[in-house]
């Protein structure tokens, strides 16, 4: 992962909510709100909340004494998350890194995160943080994307770029969305920070919009992809948004579109 992968910032928070919530996110926010109740947790916190698409589907079925901490490591995503979310005394709003948590030991009966752990620069040291606040017989509850090729606009998205950049494609998406889905890996990485009990679940979608040109716009200006697009030449982020689309229409049709996405959704036991 590069150091930028991470900056959530400029344009990409609004960008992010209008296009890559609903496209992709809103499905498995509503599956992992759903695995979050059902644990009926009295102290949530969660990390990488961006733009807060899972703290508007969990809120409304957490217990009304319920506290709820609501974090993300760039500020101007927890900002928006905060515009869009009624007024709620239960939540918290909090900048924080997922490795190096502000809050006390075992102060959690769960911590969840959607699609953050792939953006962790050492995600061993984030579960120890993870598991440090949260109370023994605490669940950590979080979800990441499967490999890109297992999730279509994304890789038509980057294969449709490697075109336009031959010498140096821009690799963001398969690089750090899609950059850690072993299993195995994710167990023993867990295993290590001293969870037990992990349980994978993997779950296929589908990712739907109204035109080719919603997912190309999503991909390409809604991620960090447009800073890696504009690094390359800063006049090249519509043109290169525009061939995607035309690529995504060849491969998919030009009025409705959908494709599959998928990811893996992991549970573990403090
Ligand atoms: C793909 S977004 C997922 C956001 C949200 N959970 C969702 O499902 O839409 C990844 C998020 O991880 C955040 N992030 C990146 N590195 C982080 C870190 N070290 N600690 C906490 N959040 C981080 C980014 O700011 C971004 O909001």
């Amino acid at each position: 992962m590069l150091e930028t992968d991470k900056v959530f910032a400029g344009s990409i928070p609004e960008n992010y909510d209008r296009h890559m919530v609903p496209l992709i996110f809103e499905p498995y926010a509503a599956d992992l709100a759903q695995r979050a109740a059902s644990l009926s947790p009295g102290a949530v916190l969660e990390t990488a909340a961006g733009t807060g698409v899972v703290t508007r589907a969990l809120a409304p079925k957490l217990s009304p004494g319920a506290r709820y901490v609501v974090s993300d490591l760039n500020q101007p995503m927890l900002d928006y998350a905060a515009s869009r979310q009624g007024p709620d005394g239960r939540i918290q709003w909090r900048q924080a890194d997922a490795l190096a948590l502000p809050f006390e030991d075992a102060a959690f009966d769960l911590v969840c995160c959607q699609f953050g752990a792939m953006f962790f620069p050492d995600r061993p040291a984030a579960y120890r943080e993870a598991k440090r606040v949260l109370k023994p017989g605490g669940h950590f509850l979080f979800s990441v994307w499967d490999r890109i090729e297992e999730n279509v606009f994304a890789d038509d998205v980057t294969n449709a770029l490697a075109e336009i950049f031959p010498n140096d494609p821009p690799r963001f998406l398969a690089r750090t969305p899609h950059g850690y889905h072993d299993k195995d890996l994710i167990r023993s990485d867990l295993e290590a920070a001293g969870f037990s009990h992990v349980a994978i679940v993997t779950r296929a979608e589908q990712s739907r919009a109204p035109s080719p040109r919603f997912p190309a716009i999503a991909y390409c200006q809604g991620t960090v992809l447009r800073s890696e697009i504009e690094a390359r030449d800063p006049g090249k982020l519509q043109a290169a948004t525009d061939y995607a689309a035309s690529v995504l229409a060849d491969r998919h049709g030009t009025g409705e579109v959908a494709a599959k996405i998928q990811a893996h959704i992991i549970v573990a036991l403090a």
